[in-house]
């Protein structure tokens, strides 16, 4: 029992530390957690502006900057690596109001791409 409770603090240390590690810095927490706008490049702003809106109709920016820094999906527990990000965007652009285009799913996937190259750096 008390080797659980060890490994949950132990889980809960490691996410918390995670903002650090990644290099584009993640600002804000819970639901107003979001990767820093000014760390973004100018040819990626768009896209980044295009995630900021479409991107929080149905839940938050923090699964997706979980999903991002961690590899891992938060919901389902599916690998979330580059081989991944289209089909997670695919799903995204298929569910009913996603009010999202093909072309601006394409966009965040991009940018989904290099933040996952980002926070693979040391
Ligand atoms: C129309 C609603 C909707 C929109 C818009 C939406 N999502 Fe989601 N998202 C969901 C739902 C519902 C889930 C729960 C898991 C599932 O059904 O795949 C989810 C789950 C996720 C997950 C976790 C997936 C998993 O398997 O754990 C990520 C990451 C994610 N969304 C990213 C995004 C990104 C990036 C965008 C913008 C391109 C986006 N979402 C737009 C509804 C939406």
């Amino acid at each position: 029992m008390r080797l659980t409770k060890m490994m949950v603090l132990l889980i809960l240390m490691a996410f918390a530390a995670t903002p650090a590690v990644a290099k584009i810095k993640v600002v804000g927490k819970g639901d107003k957690m979001n990767f820093d706008a000014s760390q973004i490049p100018s040819d990626l702003k768009g896209a980044y502006e295009i995630m900021k809106v479409k991107c929080i109709q149905c839940h938050t920016m923090e699964r997706t900057v979980i999903a991002i820094q961690t590899g891992i999906a938060p919901v389902t527990g599916q690998p979330f690596d580059k081989q991944a990000t289209k089909a997670y965007g695919i799903k995204m652009l298929r569910k009913p109001k996603s009010n999202m285009s093909r072309d601006e799913v394409k966009q965040v996937v991009n940018l989904m791409n290099y933040l996952i190259d980002e926070s693979a750096k040391p």
